[in-house]
């Protein structure tokens, strides 16, 4: 089985249940990710039913005014994603008629949405095979295959994202950028990973190299 299978494997067997993995509709999957950017999951969760809650759709949340959203954004910090939000449920809403664009191309356009946002979103509702790499993905990536490639420099974001489109299934993209977040998240923990029951360790050059602690490597600014 080659890797991205049996990472599909694992995120089955192991996955959270949460509230966003249950649907593919592109505003609710949109709404999640730009919680999501700048929040743990545990904080986000609340609001991601809040604002569901208030704005059952695009069209809900775009005749609501900046100050009920910013209202409901409190608590999050990083306002410019509550404003970005507003702007694009307006553009969706009264210029695209509604719907999301359904591929990554068009979905980076958006403000708000960078290449990590179109790529999730562009794979869990369009099963476009587009990696979606944040924190999660970097730390998994360097630990497995030794990069030593800073993640904040130009040349680390390029080789990272290279490697994780190599690696990701084309039959089910969804499932495969959840997955590999999903076990950055909860396996391959940031301090004390668990690497005794990882089904990778025998071929993690961090593990085999002791270099755990020391992967990834961040350059400071
Ligand atoms: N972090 C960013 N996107 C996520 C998702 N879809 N599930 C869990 N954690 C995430």
């Amino acid at each position: 089985m080659n890797f991205a299978k049996r990472l599909i494997v694992w995120y089955l067997e192991n996955k959270r249940d949460l509230p966003w993995r249950a649907t593919k509709d592109p505003y609710k999957v949109w709404l999640s990710e730009i919680i999501l950017q700048q929040t743990r999951v545990e904080q986000g969760k609340p609001y991601y039913f809040k604002f569901l809650q208030a704005f059952p759709n695009v069209f809900s949340l775009a005749n609501a005014s900046e100050e009920e959203v910013l209202k409901l954004w409190q608590g999050l910090g990083y306002y410019s994603r509550a404003r970005n939000l507003l702007y694009t449920a307006q553009h969706v809403a009264f210029n695209l008629g509604g719907e999301f664009p359904n591929n990554h191309k068009n979905l980076v356009k958006l403000k708000g949405v960078g290449d990590y946002t179109a790529s999730a979103i562009a794979s869990i509702c369009f099963d476009e095979a587009q990696a979606a790499v944040d924190g999660n993905v970097y730390r998994v990536l360097a630990r497995l295959f030794g990069i030593e490639t800073p993640t904040n420099s130009s040349a680390g974001i390029k080789q990272f994202r290279n490697l994780a489109q190599e690696l990701i299934s084309k039959d089910d993209p969804a499932n495969f950028n959840q997955a590999l977040i999903e076990f950055g998240s909860e396996q391959c923990k940031p301090r004390n990973p668990l690497c005794n029951t990882c089904p990778f360790s025998s071929e993690c050059v961090a593990y085999n190299q002791n270099k755990i602690a020391q992967l990834p490597v961040k350059l400071k600014k």
